[in-house]
Protein backbone atom coordinates (compact mmCIF):
# COMPACT_ATOMS: atom_id res chain seq x y z
CA UNK A 1 0.00 0.00 0.00
CA UNK A 2 1.68 3.52 -0.90
CA UNK A 3 2.43 5.40 1.77
CA UNK A 4 0.91 8.43 1.70
CA UNK A 5 -3.15 8.21 1.39
CA UNK A 6 -6.02 10.71 1.21
CA UNK A 7 -7.27 11.60 4.85
CA UNK A 8 -9.44 8.91 6.39
CA UNK A 9 -13.15 9.89 5.19
CA UNK A 10 -11.89 11.75 2.62
CA UNK A 11 -11.47 10.45 -1.25
CA UNK A 12 -10.34 11.57 -4.65
CA UNK A 13 -13.16 12.21 -7.35
CA UNK A 14 -11.59 9.98 -10.41
CA UNK A 15 -12.72 11.07 -13.59
CA UNK A 16 -16.09 8.91 -13.62
CA UNK A 17 -17.33 10.10 -10.30
CA UNK A 18 -16.16 13.77 -10.81
CA UNK A 19 -17.79 13.95 -14.00
CA UNK A 20 -20.77 12.57 -11.81
CA UNK A 21 -20.70 15.75 -9.56
CA UNK A 22 -20.34 17.77 -13.02
CA UNK A 23 -23.10 16.96 -13.85
CA UNK A 24 -25.15 17.45 -10.36
CA UNK A 25 -23.65 20.66 -10.07
CA UNK A 26 -24.69 21.57 -13.79
CA UNK A 27 -28.27 20.65 -12.74
CA UNK A 28 -28.23 22.77 -9.62
CA UNK A 29 -26.74 25.67 -10.94
CA UNK A 30 -29.57 25.41 -13.89
CA UNK A 31 -32.48 24.94 -11.42
CA UNK A 32 -31.50 27.10 -8.67
CA UNK A 33 -31.49 30.09 -11.95
CA UNK A 34 -34.76 29.13 -13.00
CA UNK A 35 -36.01 29.53 -9.80
CA UNK A 36 -33.98 33.12 -9.17
CA UNK A 37 -31.65 31.92 -6.68
CA UNK A 38 -28.11 33.72 -7.31
CA UNK A 39 -24.92 31.98 -6.48
CA UNK A 40 -22.65 33.05 -3.88
CA UNK A 41 -19.17 31.65 -2.39
CA UNK A 42 -17.94 32.26 1.29
CA UNK A 43 -15.14 30.79 2.73
CA UNK A 44 -14.32 27.31 3.42
CA UNK A 45 -13.60 28.63 7.04
CA UNK A 46 -15.06 31.13 9.09
CA UNK A 47 -14.80 31.98 12.83
CA UNK A 48 -15.99 29.00 15.27
CA UNK A 49 -17.96 30.98 16.91
CA UNK A 50 -20.07 31.28 13.74
CA UNK A 51 -20.83 27.42 14.10
CA UNK A 52 -21.47 27.67 17.70
CA UNK A 53 -23.44 30.25 17.90
CA UNK A 54 -25.94 29.40 14.54
CA UNK A 55 -25.46 25.45 14.58
CA UNK A 56 -25.38 25.25 18.41
CA UNK A 57 -23.22 24.20 21.02
CA UNK A 58 -24.61 21.19 21.89
CA UNK A 59 -25.23 19.90 18.63
CA UNK A 60 -23.57 16.51 16.73
CA UNK A 61 -22.03 19.49 14.48
CA UNK A 62 -20.65 21.62 16.42
CA UNK A 63 -19.57 18.80 20.00
CA UNK A 64 -17.91 16.30 17.95
CA UNK A 65 -17.78 16.82 14.16
CA UNK A 66 -16.33 20.32 14.00
CA UNK A 67 -12.66 20.57 12.40
CA UNK A 68 -10.61 23.49 14.32
CA UNK A 69 -8.35 25.16 12.27
CA UNK A 70 -5.17 25.92 14.10
CA UNK A 71 -3.09 27.76 12.15
CA UNK A 72 -0.58 28.94 14.91
CA UNK A 73 1.29 31.32 13.96
CA UNK A 74 0.29 35.28 13.83
CA UNK A 75 -3.11 36.35 13.83
CA UNK A 76 -4.34 32.22 14.44
CA UNK A 77 -2.84 32.26 17.75
CA UNK A 78 -5.59 35.06 18.51
CA UNK A 79 -8.71 33.66 16.28
CA UNK A 80 -10.73 30.37 16.16
CA UNK A 81 -11.50 29.00 13.18
CA UNK A 82 -13.24 25.99 11.83
CA UNK A 83 -13.89 24.47 8.12
CA UNK A 84 -17.42 25.08 7.61
CA UNK A 85 -19.69 21.94 8.30
CA UNK A 86 -22.40 23.25 6.24
CA UNK A 87 -22.78 26.67 3.77
CA UNK A 88 -26.06 28.32 5.92
CA UNK A 89 -24.26 30.03 8.90
CA UNK A 90 -21.75 31.53 6.50
CA UNK A 91 -24.08 32.96 4.07
CA UNK A 92 -26.52 34.03 6.69
CA UNK A 93 -23.39 35.42 8.43
CA UNK A 94 -22.77 37.30 5.03
CA UNK A 95 -26.27 38.38 4.38
CA UNK A 96 -25.67 40.62 7.50
CA UNK A 97 -22.24 41.33 7.32
CA UNK A 98 -23.18 43.00 3.62
CA UNK A 99 -26.24 44.58 4.94
CA UNK A 100 -28.31 42.29 2.51
CA UNK A 101 -31.62 43.24 4.10
CA UNK A 102 -31.60 46.96 2.39
CA UNK A 103 -31.99 44.57 -0.88
CA UNK A 104 -34.98 43.14 -2.29
CA UNK A 105 -36.39 40.89 0.11
CA UNK A 106 -36.40 37.48 0.25
CA UNK A 107 -32.47 36.96 -0.67
CA UNK A 108 -32.41 34.06 -2.80
CA UNK A 109 -28.70 32.90 -2.67
CA UNK A 110 -27.49 29.31 -4.02
CA UNK A 111 -23.95 27.65 -3.21
CA UNK A 112 -22.46 24.26 -4.24
CA UNK A 113 -19.44 22.92 -2.77
CA UNK A 114 -17.29 21.01 -0.71
CA UNK A 115 -17.94 20.79 3.83
CA UNK A 116 -16.42 18.68 6.52
CA UNK A 117 -17.36 17.04 9.56
CA UNK A 118 -15.17 14.96 11.45
CA UNK A 119 -17.79 12.45 11.48
CA UNK A 120 -17.18 8.79 12.01
CA UNK A 121 -16.26 7.42 8.19
CA UNK A 122 -18.53 4.64 6.28
CA UNK A 123 -20.56 4.41 3.42
CA UNK A 124 -22.42 7.80 2.67
CA UNK A 125 -20.97 9.95 5.35
CA UNK A 126 -17.66 11.39 4.75
CA UNK A 127 -15.46 14.32 6.28
CA UNK A 128 -15.68 15.95 3.32
CA UNK A 129 -18.81 16.20 1.16
CA UNK A 130 -20.51 17.66 -1.35
CA UNK A 131 -23.84 19.99 -0.63
CA UNK A 132 -26.06 22.25 -2.99
CA UNK A 133 -27.64 24.67 -0.84
CA UNK A 134 -29.91 27.14 -1.70
CA UNK A 135 -31.20 29.74 1.17
CA UNK A 136 -34.17 32.28 0.54
CA UNK A 137 -33.72 35.06 3.57
CA UNK A 138 -36.16 37.72 4.57
CA UNK A 139 -39.62 35.90 3.80
CA UNK A 140 -41.86 34.21 6.34
CA UNK A 141 -43.42 32.22 4.33
CA UNK A 142 -45.54 29.33 3.53
CA UNK A 143 -45.74 29.83 0.13
CA UNK A 144 -41.88 30.07 -0.11
CA UNK A 145 -41.59 26.99 2.30
CA UNK A 146 -43.14 24.74 -0.36
CA UNK A 147 -41.83 26.49 -3.02
CA UNK A 148 -37.86 25.03 -1.87
CA UNK A 149 -38.89 21.92 -1.36
CA UNK A 150 -40.53 21.70 -4.87
CA UNK A 151 -37.01 22.68 -5.69
CA UNK A 152 -35.49 20.43 -3.56
CA UNK A 153 -37.93 17.70 -5.18
CA UNK A 154 -37.62 18.64 -8.77
CA UNK A 155 -33.49 18.75 -8.63
CA UNK A 156 -33.73 14.44 -7.36
CA UNK A 157 -36.17 14.49 -10.37
CA UNK A 158 -34.03 16.06 -12.88
CA UNK A 159 -30.58 13.90 -11.78
CA UNK A 160 -32.45 10.69 -12.63
CA UNK A 161 -33.44 9.70 -8.99
CA UNK A 162 -36.91 8.25 -9.15
CA UNK A 163 -39.37 8.50 -6.40
CA UNK A 164 -37.55 10.38 -3.98
CA UNK A 165 -39.28 10.90 -0.63
CA UNK A 166 -40.24 13.91 1.44
CA UNK A 167 -40.61 13.63 4.96
CA UNK A 168 -42.35 16.94 6.72
CA UNK A 169 -42.69 18.24 10.27
CA UNK A 170 -42.82 21.36 11.94
CA UNK A 171 -41.08 22.29 15.26
CA UNK A 172 -42.91 25.26 16.61
CA UNK A 173 -41.31 28.24 17.10
CA UNK A 174 -40.20 30.23 20.09
CA UNK A 175 -44.01 30.28 21.82
CA UNK A 176 -44.95 26.74 21.58
CA UNK A 177 -41.15 25.01 21.72
CA UNK A 178 -39.95 26.03 25.07
CA UNK A 179 -43.70 24.44 26.49
CA UNK A 180 -42.52 21.26 24.46
CA UNK A 181 -38.50 21.07 25.21
CA UNK A 182 -39.80 20.96 28.91
CA UNK A 183 -42.37 18.02 28.20
CA UNK A 184 -39.50 16.80 26.53
CA UNK A 185 -36.99 16.66 29.29
CA UNK A 186 -39.19 15.53 31.77
CA UNK A 187 -40.64 12.46 29.82
CA UNK A 188 -36.64 11.40 29.23
CA UNK A 189 -36.03 12.19 32.91
CA UNK A 190 -38.57 10.08 33.80
CA UNK A 191 -36.36 7.57 31.50
CA UNK A 192 -33.10 8.07 32.73
CA UNK A 193 -31.72 4.80 33.49
CA UNK A 194 -32.26 4.00 29.86
CA UNK A 195 -30.40 6.97 28.30
CA UNK A 196 -26.81 6.68 27.39
CA UNK A 197 -24.26 8.77 29.03
CA UNK A 198 -24.34 11.53 26.25
CA UNK A 199 -27.77 12.03 25.73
CA UNK A 200 -28.42 12.20 29.78
CA UNK A 201 -26.02 15.27 29.70
CA UNK A 202 -27.61 16.66 26.72
CA UNK A 203 -31.03 16.17 28.76
CA UNK A 204 -29.95 19.39 31.01
CA UNK A 205 -28.54 21.52 27.68
CA UNK A 206 -30.74 20.64 24.77
CA UNK A 207 -33.43 18.18 25.19
CA UNK A 208 -34.77 18.29 22.13
CA UNK A 209 -31.27 16.58 20.74
CA UNK A 210 -32.17 13.53 22.02
CA UNK A 211 -35.16 12.82 19.26
CA UNK A 212 -32.48 12.90 16.44
CA UNK A 213 -29.58 11.34 18.00
CA UNK A 214 -27.24 8.50 15.88
CA UNK A 215 -27.82 5.67 19.26
CA UNK A 216 -29.37 2.65 18.15
CA UNK A 217 -30.24 2.45 22.26
CA UNK A 218 -32.46 5.60 21.53
CA UNK A 219 -34.60 4.46 19.08
CA UNK A 220 -37.24 3.09 21.40
CA UNK A 221 -36.97 5.63 23.86
CA UNK A 222 -37.21 8.33 20.32
CA UNK A 223 -40.52 5.96 19.26
CA UNK A 224 -42.32 6.67 22.25
CA UNK A 225 -41.87 10.35 22.97
CA UNK A 226 -43.82 13.14 23.08
CA UNK A 227 -43.97 14.45 19.84
CA UNK A 228 -44.09 18.91 18.87
CA UNK A 229 -46.93 18.42 16.37
CA UNK A 230 -49.81 17.81 19.10
CA UNK A 231 -47.88 20.97 21.07
CA UNK A 232 -47.59 24.02 17.96
CA UNK A 233 -49.11 26.98 18.66
CA UNK A 234 -51.99 28.41 16.68
CA UNK A 235 -49.39 30.67 14.53
CA UNK A 236 -46.98 27.70 13.95
CA UNK A 237 -50.30 25.07 13.30
CA UNK A 238 -51.34 27.99 10.61
CA UNK A 239 -47.86 27.85 9.30
CA UNK A 240 -47.50 24.55 8.68
CA UNK A 241 -51.23 23.94 7.47
CA UNK A 242 -50.36 26.55 4.79
CA UNK A 243 -47.32 25.00 3.70
CA UNK A 244 -49.52 21.81 3.69
CA UNK A 245 -52.07 23.41 1.30
CA UNK A 246 -49.33 24.66 -1.46
CA UNK A 247 -47.70 21.72 -1.50
CA UNK A 248 -50.82 19.72 -2.13
CA UNK A 249 -51.08 22.69 -5.18
CA UNK A 250 -48.26 21.89 -6.13
CA UNK A 251 -48.27 18.31 -6.55
CA UNK A 252 -45.62 17.19 -4.33
CA UNK A 253 -46.25 14.33 -2.18
CA UNK A 254 -45.15 14.39 1.54
CA UNK A 255 -45.30 11.98 4.83
CA UNK A 256 -45.70 14.38 7.82
CA UNK A 257 -43.15 12.76 10.20
CA UNK A 258 -44.18 14.17 13.66
CA UNK A 259 -40.66 13.19 15.25
CA UNK A 260 -38.31 14.97 12.49
CA UNK A 261 -36.35 17.80 14.40
CA UNK A 262 -33.03 17.99 12.00
CA UNK A 263 -29.61 17.61 13.91
CA UNK A 264 -29.50 21.88 13.98
CA UNK A 265 -30.25 24.20 16.32
CA UNK A 266 -31.25 27.30 13.94
CA UNK A 267 -34.77 25.73 13.00
CA UNK A 268 -38.09 27.03 13.71
CA UNK A 269 -41.71 25.21 12.01
CA UNK A 270 -40.51 23.43 8.99
CA UNK A 271 -38.56 21.51 9.05
CA UNK A 272 -38.09 18.38 6.01
CA UNK A 273 -36.01 15.68 5.11
CA UNK A 274 -35.53 13.53 1.54
CA UNK A 275 -35.03 10.09 1.32
CA UNK A 276 -34.46 7.27 -1.35
CA UNK A 277 -37.46 5.34 -1.91
CA UNK A 278 -36.12 2.29 -1.09
CA UNK A 279 -33.98 3.01 2.31
CA UNK A 280 -34.11 0.41 4.70
CA UNK A 281 -32.39 0.23 8.47
CA UNK A 282 -30.99 3.22 9.92
CA UNK A 283 -31.73 5.51 7.20
CA UNK A 284 -29.24 8.52 5.71
CA UNK A 285 -30.89 11.42 4.14
CA UNK A 286 -30.22 12.69 0.90
CA UNK A 287 -30.70 16.13 1.50
CA UNK A 288 -32.56 18.38 4.16
CA UNK A 289 -33.77 21.81 4.99
CA UNK A 290 -35.81 23.94 7.07
CA UNK A 291 -36.97 27.43 8.56
CA UNK A 292 -34.72 29.81 10.75
CA UNK A 293 -36.33 32.80 11.80
CA UNK A 294 -34.01 33.64 14.72
CA UNK A 295 -30.57 33.03 12.85
CA UNK A 296 -29.97 36.16 11.21
CA UNK A 297 -30.31 37.98 14.69
CA UNK A 298 -28.46 35.36 16.40
CA UNK A 299 -25.93 36.11 14.00
CA UNK A 300 -26.04 39.78 15.06
CA UNK A 301 -28.33 41.03 12.24
CA UNK A 302 -32.25 42.16 12.28
CA UNK A 303 -35.05 39.62 13.18
CA UNK A 304 -35.71 38.20 9.48
CA UNK A 305 -36.80 34.83 8.52
CA UNK A 306 -35.05 32.69 6.07
CA UNK A 307 -35.45 29.06 4.87
CA UNK A 308 -33.19 26.81 2.61
CA UNK A 309 -32.11 23.25 2.09
CA UNK A 310 -28.53 21.29 1.63
CA UNK A 311 -28.96 18.23 -0.45
CA UNK A 312 -25.61 15.74 -0.27
CA UNK A 313 -24.29 14.89 -3.98
CA UNK A 314 -22.22 11.87 -2.54
CA UNK A 315 -25.23 10.72 -1.33
CA UNK A 316 -27.24 11.87 -4.62
CA UNK A 317 -24.23 9.63 -6.73
CA UNK A 318 -24.47 6.73 -4.25
CA UNK A 319 -28.11 6.59 -5.16
CA UNK A 320 -27.90 6.63 -8.71
CA UNK A 321 -25.39 3.94 -8.66
CA UNK A 322 -28.14 2.20 -6.43
CA UNK A 323 -30.48 2.20 -9.27
CA UNK A 324 -28.17 1.03 -11.91
CA UNK A 325 -26.78 4.49 -13.11
CA UNK A 326 -22.68 4.02 -12.47
CA UNK A 327 -20.84 7.19 -13.30
CA UNK A 328 -18.80 7.05 -16.30
CA UNK A 329 -15.68 8.51 -17.65
CA UNK A 330 -16.14 11.20 -20.35
CA UNK A 331 -14.29 10.69 -23.08
CA UNK A 332 -10.32 11.90 -23.58
CA UNK A 333 -10.64 13.57 -27.24
CA UNK A 334 -12.73 13.42 -30.38
CA UNK A 335 -9.89 14.01 -32.09
CA UNK A 336 -6.63 12.12 -31.98
CA UNK A 337 -3.63 13.96 -34.49
CA UNK A 338 -0.82 10.87 -35.32
CA UNK A 339 1.77 11.21 -37.48
CA UNK A 340 3.63 9.09 -39.97
CA UNK A 341 7.32 10.40 -38.55
CA UNK A 342 7.51 9.86 -34.73
CA UNK A 343 9.82 12.79 -34.40
CA UNK A 344 7.83 15.28 -35.95
CA UNK A 345 5.66 16.46 -32.70
CA UNK A 346 5.44 20.19 -34.00
CA UNK A 347 3.24 19.85 -36.66
CA UNK A 348 1.00 17.46 -34.72
CA UNK A 349 0.37 19.74 -32.06
CA UNK A 350 0.46 23.19 -34.07
CA UNK A 351 -2.70 20.81 -36.36
CA UNK A 352 -4.12 20.21 -32.33
CA UNK A 353 -4.11 23.92 -31.32
CA UNK A 354 -5.72 24.80 -34.41
CA UNK A 355 -8.75 22.43 -34.29
CA UNK A 356 -9.09 23.57 -30.90
CA UNK A 357 -9.44 27.03 -31.53
CA UNK A 358 -11.99 25.72 -33.93
CA UNK A 359 -13.67 24.20 -30.35
CA UNK A 360 -13.09 20.36 -31.04
CA UNK A 361 -11.77 18.19 -28.50
CA UNK A 362 -8.46 16.90 -29.56
CA UNK A 363 -5.04 15.56 -27.96
CA UNK A 364 -1.50 15.18 -30.22
CA UNK A 365 0.27 12.09 -29.91
CA UNK A 366 3.38 13.27 -28.57
CA UNK A 367 4.88 9.43 -27.71
CA UNK A 368 7.78 9.46 -30.57
CA UNK A 369 6.38 6.05 -31.74
CA UNK A 370 5.37 3.91 -34.54
CA UNK A 371 2.58 5.34 -36.55
CA UNK A 372 0.54 1.98 -35.73
CA UNK A 373 1.19 2.41 -32.02
CA UNK A 374 -0.28 5.90 -32.41
CA UNK A 375 -3.53 4.90 -34.38
CA UNK A 376 -3.78 1.85 -31.03
CA UNK A 377 -3.58 4.65 -28.77
CA UNK A 378 -6.33 6.98 -30.42
CA UNK A 379 -9.06 3.94 -30.27
CA UNK A 380 -8.43 3.18 -26.66
CA UNK A 381 -8.88 6.97 -26.15
CA UNK A 382 -12.60 6.57 -27.32
CA UNK A 383 -12.07 8.84 -30.28
CA UNK A 384 -13.98 8.97 -33.43
CA UNK A 385 -11.42 10.48 -35.95
CA UNK A 386 -7.74 10.10 -36.57
CA UNK A 387 -5.92 12.86 -38.31
CA UNK A 388 -2.57 11.16 -39.92
CA UNK A 389 0.05 13.73 -40.92
CA UNK A 390 2.07 12.55 -43.93
CA UNK A 391 4.09 13.42 -46.78
CA UNK A 392 0.77 15.19 -48.32
CA UNK A 393 1.36 17.34 -45.50
CA UNK A 394 4.13 19.50 -47.87
CA UNK A 395 1.08 19.72 -50.18
CA UNK A 396 -1.24 21.18 -47.45
CA UNK A 397 -3.38 18.05 -46.82
CA UNK A 398 -3.86 15.56 -44.27
CA UNK A 399 -5.60 11.73 -44.21
CA UNK A 400 -8.62 12.08 -41.78
CA UNK A 401 -9.37 8.54 -40.50
CA UNK A 402 -13.05 7.32 -39.15
CA UNK A 403 -11.62 4.74 -36.21
CA UNK A 404 -15.60 3.41 -36.22
CA UNK A 405 -16.06 3.06 -39.90
CA UNK A 406 -12.41 2.63 -40.80
CA UNK A 407 -12.67 4.74 -43.77
CA UNK A 408 -10.18 7.19 -44.82
CA UNK A 409 -9.64 9.94 -47.24
CA UNK A 410 -7.54 13.28 -47.65
CA UNK A 411 -8.25 16.48 -46.30
CA UNK A 412 -7.34 20.17 -47.22
CA UNK A 413 -5.81 21.73 -43.98
CA UNK A 414 -7.84 24.84 -44.71
CA UNK A 415 -11.25 22.66 -44.39
CA UNK A 416 -9.87 20.81 -41.58
CA UNK A 417 -11.72 22.19 -38.75
CA UNK A 418 -14.93 22.56 -40.62
CA UNK A 419 -14.66 19.00 -41.72
CA UNK A 420 -14.26 17.14 -38.39
CA UNK A 421 -16.86 19.65 -37.13
CA UNK A 422 -19.56 18.17 -39.31
CA UNK A 423 -18.28 14.66 -39.01
CA UNK A 424 -18.31 15.00 -35.08
CA UNK A 425 -21.79 16.38 -35.31
CA UNK A 426 -23.07 13.70 -37.45
CA UNK A 427 -21.65 11.40 -34.86
CA UNK A 428 -23.50 12.89 -32.13
CA UNK A 429 -26.62 13.20 -34.18
CA UNK A 430 -26.58 10.74 -36.90
CA UNK A 431 -26.18 11.67 -40.68
CA UNK A 432 -28.53 14.98 -42.04
P1 LIG B 1 -27.81 18.61 7.12
O1 LIG B 1 -29.03 17.75 7.25
O2 LIG B 1 -26.86 18.60 8.24
O3 LIG B 1 -28.33 20.08 6.83
O4 LIG B 1 -27.02 18.21 5.80
C1 LIG B 1 -27.68 18.20 4.56
C2 LIG B 1 -27.27 16.99 3.75
O5 LIG B 1 -25.85 16.92 3.62
C3 LIG B 1 -27.62 15.64 4.40
O6 LIG B 1 -28.97 15.31 4.17
C4 LIG B 1 -26.68 14.71 3.66
O7 LIG B 1 -27.19 14.37 2.38
C5 LIG B 1 -25.45 15.57 3.48
N1 LIG B 1 -24.48 15.21 4.52
C6 LIG B 1 -24.42 15.66 5.79
N2 LIG B 1 -23.36 15.12 6.44
C7 LIG B 1 -22.74 14.31 5.54
C8 LIG B 1 -21.57 13.48 5.58
N3 LIG B 1 -20.81 13.39 6.69
N4 LIG B 1 -21.23 12.79 4.46
C9 LIG B 1 -21.98 12.89 3.33
N5 LIG B 1 -23.08 13.66 3.22
C10 LIG B 1 -23.45 14.37 4.32
C11 LIG B 1 -27.54 21.17 6.63
O8 LIG B 1 -26.35 21.12 6.44
C12 LIG B 1 -28.31 22.47 6.57
N6 LIG B 1 -27.35 23.55 6.33
C13 LIG B 1 -29.38 22.45 5.50
C14 LIG B 1 -30.11 23.75 5.43
C15 LIG B 1 -29.90 24.76 4.56
N7 LIG B 1 -31.08 24.13 6.24
C16 LIG B 1 -31.47 25.34 5.91
N8 LIG B 1 -30.75 25.73 4.91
Amino acid sequence: MPRCQAPRGTRDLLPAERAAFARLERIALDLATRYGFQPIETPLFEQSEVFERAVGSATDVVEKELFRVHAGRGEAERERWALRPEPTAGIVRAYVQHGMRNLHQPVRLTLTGPMFRYDRPQAGRYRQFWQFDVEAIGDPGPGIDAEIIELGARFYREAGLRDVAVRLNSIGDGACRPAYVERLREWFASQHDRLPPLERARLESNPLRLLDSKDPAMEPLIAEAPTITEHLCPACAEHFAGLRAHLEALGVAYAVEPRLVRGLDYYTRTAFEFYPPTAEGPQQALGGGGRYDGLVELLGGQPTPGIGFGLGLDRVVLALAAQGDEPTAPPHASVVVVSADPADTVTRLRIATDLRGAGLRVRADLGQRRLSRQLEGAARDGAHFAVICGDEITNGQVQVKDLDAGTQRTVNLADLARELLRAESQHRHGPA
